[in-house]
């Protein structure tokens, strides 16, 4: 199989595999309120996240990294909706366009049709500041995300296997590189003890990517001979995620992904302290489902359910849904008993 046949079927795994029974979000209800004082048309979604101003607070979160045409296409029609629609979008990891030049085309494509819009580059926590540089010029990028998948790299035949030098690589990306920095998980999530260290290398944005969505120790796991099946279920739900990160660090910027499944989902993710939330496998799907307008049809359609709870709950803008009083239940419920309510 070739690398760019590899890349396609691990999409395939990514979208394909099958999601937790119960969805984290689900445990959860944001309390109606009945008096609506607001005029539908005027509402903005503006969001602000730290220095970054986004026209949603929807984005599309990291996908297709590698070369290849197929994933050229993906990273264009993507871009092109996110134009489109005025959302930003990141890339997927540019690690291996850092080591084959040939490949800065499958990155290039995103801001040559998306010239004024907000894209994030990504490497993985094992990139220099060198690295660093060289993905955020690739795509004159506004924000750059890095990584973390510990539990891929350890599921991975070909994964890494030494990190003991990613806290320095972080800082020193930190203090050298201009645009914010985005530290992500995958979809294993962050807990408040991952975001306190973070926090004391000077990290102030996070993506949690919580568990709840795509799986990747389900998609690596396919590639094993001898699968560690038992690491299936691993990692923090993208909503007790919010909370464990939001505990005791108000001046961290939190964005939440990982199982948004619409935007009510996202909605929550914001009630709970997230500032703008990322869904990556649920569009992918509907893109390479039905293609590009049923992207873009499906982000308007988010955009107005967003609009809808702003104006069930009266606010006229998103960074009021953070006081929003809510109610939890079953799992997610145990979970803040016992870990953040003591
Ligand atoms: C991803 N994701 C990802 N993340 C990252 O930081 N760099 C990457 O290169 C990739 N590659 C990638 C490929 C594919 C096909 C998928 C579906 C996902 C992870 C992604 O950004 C996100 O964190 C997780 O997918 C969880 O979010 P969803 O899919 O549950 O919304």
């Amino acid at each position: 199989m070739s690398r760019s046949e590899r890349k396609i079927d691990h999409i395939r795994h990514a979208l394909g595999h099958d999601r937790d029974f119960h969805n984290h979000f689900d445990d959860m209800d944001i309390v109606h309120q009945s008096l609506a004082q607001l005029d539908f048309d005027q509402l903005s979604i503006d969001a602000q996240v730290g220095e970054l101003n986004l026209s949603s607070p929807l984005f599309v979160n990291a996908m297709t990294g590698g070369g290849g045409e197929k994933t050229e296409e993906i990273n264009r029609k993507i871009a092109e909706v996110a134009s489109r629609t005025g959302i930003g979008m990141a890339v997927g990891s540019q690690m291996s366009a850092l080591k084959n030049p040939e490949e800065r085309t499958t990155y290039e494509v995103v801001r040559r049709v998306n010239p004024e819009g907000i894209v994030f580059a990504n490497i993985g926590s094992e990139g220099t500041i060198e690295q660093a540089e060289e993905a955020v010029e690739m795509l004159q990028a506004d924000a750059l995300q890095i990584h973390i998948n510990t539990l891929q790299e350890m599921i991975m035949p070909e994964g890494d296997r030494d990190f003991t030098q990613r806290l320095e690589k972080i800082e020193r990306i930190l203090n050298g590189i201009s645009v914010p920095v985005i530290i992500k998980e995958v979809g294993y999530g962050m807990s408040r003890e991952t975001v306190k260290t973070l926090k004391s290398l000077g990290v102030s944005y996070i993506d949690v990517g919580g568990r709840g969505g795509t799986n990747f120790s389900k998609v690596e796991n396919m590639r094993r001979q001898k699968p560690l099946a038992s690491y299936n279920n691993w990692g923090i739900p993208t909503p007790v995620s919010v909370l464990e990160a939001r505990e005791n660090h108000p001046d961290i910027h939190i964005i939440g992904s990982g199982g948004i499944r619409n935007g009510l989902d996202g909605v929550k993710a914001m009630v709970l302290g997230a500032q703008a939330f990322g869904m990556a496998g649920a569009l992918l799907r509907v893109l390479l489902d039905e293609g590009e307008q049923a992207l873009e049809d499906e982000i308007l359609h988010i955009h107005h359910e967003v609009k809808v709870a702003m104006m069930l709950l009266n606010i006229t803008n998103v960074n009021q849904f953070k006081d929003q009083p809510y109610v939890l239940y079953g799992k997610t419920k145990e979970w803040v008993d016992q870990r953040l309510r003591r």
